[in-house]
């Protein structure tokens, strides 16, 4: 390449990375996978920049924070973090921090939060009246996160089986006693 390619390069270069008029992010905030009801912390670190105006988005929303603390790494470099308590489905999605300078926006980058909670039921097998003797099926479905859910059978205080994979259907042979109960549960 020409010289003068090479110097348009660079600049394009330049341009696109997150070092701008000596701004620099020296932490990223970090994917992270968190059980519901437990703490998560996302920090961020810059250089370059005299006031330590670090804001955190969420989704591309503003998050507005009382609570933020700002740390001194040295001359013009400060580190933030944000964090939840009890973290819940709600919090999680796409976080990352941005500083405003010299009338520009500089981000790090993003991040993603995941919640893990507790499955939740999107199908229940529902009461069905046969006649004795005659087959049937009852079905379970599940839903995480965290993926996948397993279903377990317990039919008339008997488990059937092994865990499967939800969806999960349960042929039932013919009964010949009266009333036999269904359980499930997700594991
Ligand atoms: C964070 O998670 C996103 C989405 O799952 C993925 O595309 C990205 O590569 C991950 N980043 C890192 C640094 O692991
Ligand atoms: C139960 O489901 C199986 C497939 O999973 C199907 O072949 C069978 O016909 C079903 N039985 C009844 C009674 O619906």
């Amino acid at each position: 390449m020409k010289p003068l390619l090479w110097t348009v390069v660079v600049f394009l270069l330049s341009l696109s990375g997150t070092r701008g008029n000596g701004v620099l992010f020296t932490k990223h905030p970090s994917n992270q996978t968190v059980s519901q009801g437990k703490e998560v912390r996302l920090g961020c670190a810059v250089e370059g920049v005299t006031e330590p105006d670090i804001m955190w988005i969420k989704d591309g929303e503003k998050l507005y924070s009382t609570d933020q603390v700002f740390l001194t790494l040295g001359e013009q470099h400060w580190e933030t973090s944000h964090s939840v308590k009890s973290v819940q489905q709600q919090d999680a999605g796409q976080y990352w921090c941005e500083v405003e300078h010299q009338g520009q926006t500089f981000s790090s980058d993003r991040a993603w939060v995941t919640v893990e909670g507790v499955p939740h039921f999107t199908e229940e097998p529902q009461d069905v009246a046969v006649f004795p003797n005659t087959p049937f099926n009852l079905s379970c479905s599940a839903v995480g996160p965290p993926e996948p859910v397993e279903v377990l059978w317990w039919l008339g205080g008997v488990q059937k089986g092994d865990p499967k994979l939800s969806h999960s259907v349960l042929r039932v042979p013919g009964q010949s006693r009266r009333g036999v109960s269904a359980e499930h549960v997700v594991l």
